[in-house]
């Protein structure tokens, strides 16, 4: 199975409803989007902490508003066909995913520690709201704090840790928060690596593989999931 990584990275800008519409036509069945809150705590979609690299805006996303974040082009940067792409909130693109029956792999962009919990918080609200089934969803972080508040504050979403790293370090703590997933990046997974994560109860998910002759290695290997910014080259996979 195919996710779209912030959408369709290579295809739209990243973490637009144009990316999204990418991925769907890739007919990947899933979408990776990142999300994080404005000045007024408005969960939207987008993956820096500044929108500099790509919106004409300026400053981080946590100090502007949603009316502000509302008017910045997010499509111009990545080409002219895309201007005026505006910076999707949450309530958005679940609806958007709903009404195309799209899974969201959603991750929780943490970039300072205290913005977990309200982060969490304002998530689970707009997940309730739209009403979202949860059975399409999957919550993620690099962080294990906002992992941590996602056990206690939203137990029955699935959650995923994503790491750069062998998790095995710190698989106590990944233990004591009932993880559905791994997110784990290509490189550093090994078959052995895969086994063990396996055999301990988590679901494989691998980011960001872009080359579809590499996919039936993973899938052999167990892997799940693989988030890739060309969702359209593993159509036959
Ligand atoms: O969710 C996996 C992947 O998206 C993590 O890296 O920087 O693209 O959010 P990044
Ligand atoms: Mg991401």
């Amino acid at each position: 199975m195919i996710a779209g990584h912030r959408g369709a990275l290579a295809l739209a800008p990243e973490n637009t409803l144009s990316g999204i519409q990418k991925a769907i036509e890739s007919n990947a069945k899933w979408i990776e989007i990142d999300t994080q809150l404005s000045a007024d705590g408005v969960p939207v979609i987008f993956h820096d902490e500044s929108v500099q690299r790509t919106t004409n805006g300026k400053g981080n996303v946590s100090d502007l508003t949603i009316h502000e974040l509302g008017k910045l082009d997010a499509g111009s940067w990545f080409s002219e066909e895309f201007s005026g792409e505006k910076i999707p909130t949450l309530e958005e693109v679940l609806i958007f995913c709903l009404d195309n029956d799209i899974n969201i792999n959603l991750e929780l962009k943490i970039h300072h520690p205290y913005q977990a919990v309200s982060l969490v918080e304002k998530v689970s609200e707009v997940i309730t709201s739209v009403n979202f089934p949860i059975q399409k969803l999957i919550l993620s972080s690099f962080s294990l704090l906002a992992m941590q508040h996602c056990f206690h504050l939203i137990p029955t979403i699935r959650r995923g840790f994503i790491t750069e790293q062998n998790p095995l370090p710190l698989i106590e703590d990944l233990t004591s928060i009932n993880l559905y997933s791994i997110h784990i990046e290509y490189k550093i997974l090994t078959q052995s690596l895969a086994q063990t994560l396996i055999k301990s109860g988590y679901q494989l998910i691998i980011w960001t593989l872009n080359d579809p002759l590499q996919a039936k290695k993973f899938k052999d290997w167990g892997v799940e999931l693989i988030i890739s910014d060309r969702p359209d080259a593993f159509i036959d996979i």
